[in-house]
């Protein structure tokens, strides 16, 4: 069974991407006869970072904090996108099988359109690299967020449109969808988004990350009153931490009354540093020796790189180039 998925590196990661998605993709690569494949798509952020320095950087972070986190480069691929390019030409190929109407209707570019903001041609091909992504590498199992399912669909569909064509040359994949048990929330209230800015990352210094979980909007319940846990945002995060019985403890404390919610905070704040310590500290290690992260990327392109051309000189020879 080949697992696939690829991250766009738009921005430091949070924890709502990995509540909401990263920590399933990690699990994934301890099941017997997964072979997971995870990639940083730069390509695709292309569509919407044009800072050159800036992209590159995003990118390495990236794969350093998935591999703090606990991806394992001897269980799973880990590499950039653009170290394939073979999936560029493929993709041209798939492009060449793609009605209009098919990306027309894909949401990435009709909701751009429909605010009536300018979308490149890079949006609107968006589904069909994502296609020679999956495609590439015989994926079977693709786990993405729910907005991504669309684009698995229409690579199912480019599939077997060349499958119909040239005889079995690709993988049919299946999406693989990640149910975030609950949408998490950012320090306003609202989901945690970096285009709401109110994220909290894995990796951000003790002191920032204090001072955004002191700042969590809460209501003017006072300290004394009972307070509800389920519509507070302390509760929700604190829930994503601790064990069980700590969330429980927390939750009745709520129910009873008497503590306020800068108490709770702190309790929040020691959760969190030993949720995430150990991955802060493998994260401090590697970025004090980049070459680590270096050499499993390039590893990591060096064995999916062999995949890939033996998928594209399979196609080439089919549509007859
Ligand atoms: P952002 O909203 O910060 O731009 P992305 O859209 O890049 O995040 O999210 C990448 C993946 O992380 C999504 O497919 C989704 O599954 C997950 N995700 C993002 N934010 C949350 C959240 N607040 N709660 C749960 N999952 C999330
Ligand atoms: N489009 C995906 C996102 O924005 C990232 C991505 C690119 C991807 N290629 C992929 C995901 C292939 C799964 C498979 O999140």
């Amino acid at each position: 069974m080949v697992v696939l998925s690829g991250i766009q590196p738009t921005g430091r990661l949070h924890i709502g991407n990995y509540f909401g998605a990263i920590r399933q993709y990690i699990e994934l690569q301890d099941r017997p006869d997964h072979q997971c494949y995870y990639f940083l798509a730069n390509y695709h952020a292309l569509t919407t970072i044009h800072d050159g320095a800036a992209l590159r950087q995003q990118t390495l972070d990236a794969a350093t904090d998935l591999l703090a986190l606990g991806l394992d480069p001897t269980k799973a691929l880990l590499f950039r996108q653009s170290d394939v390019p073979e999936v560029c030409e493929l993709a041209w190929i798939l492009s060449c099988h793609t009605p209009m109407g098919l990306l027309e209707r894909c949401h990435a570019y009709k909701d751009k359109v429909a605010q009536g903001l300018p979308a490149d041609h890079g949006l609107f091909a968006y589904p069909v690299l994502m296609a020679a992504d999956i495609v590439i590498y015989n994926a079977n199992l693709v786990p993405v967020g729910q907005d991504q399912k669309q684009h698995v669909e229409v690579t199912q569909d480019l599939a077997q449109r060349l499958n119909h064509r040239y005889g079995e040359v690709l993988t049919v994949p299946e999406p693989y969808i990640v149910e975030s048990t609950a949408v998490v929330p950012g320090v306003d209230g609202r989901k945690m988004s970096k285009s709401y800015d109110n994220t909290i990352g894995m990796f951000e210094p003790e002191n920032v990350v204090k001072k955004k979980i002191m700042g969590i909007v809460t209501d003017s319940t006072p300290v004394e009153a009972p307070k509800d846990p389920e519509n507070n945002t302390v509760y929700q995060l604190y829930k994503l931490f601790a064990t069980p019985e700590q969330a429980a403890a927390m939750r009745d404390s709520f129910l009873a009354g008497g503590t306020g919610y800068g108490e709770y905070k702190k309790q929040l704040l020691a959760a969190f540093l030993e949720y995430f310590g150990p991955a802060r500290e493998r994260r401090t290690r590697y970025e004090a020796d980049m070459s680590y992260v270096q050499d499993v990327l390039a590893e990591g392109a060096r064995q999916a790189r062999a995949v890939a051309r033996e998928t594209l000189d399979r196609v080439r020879a089919a549509v007859g180039i």
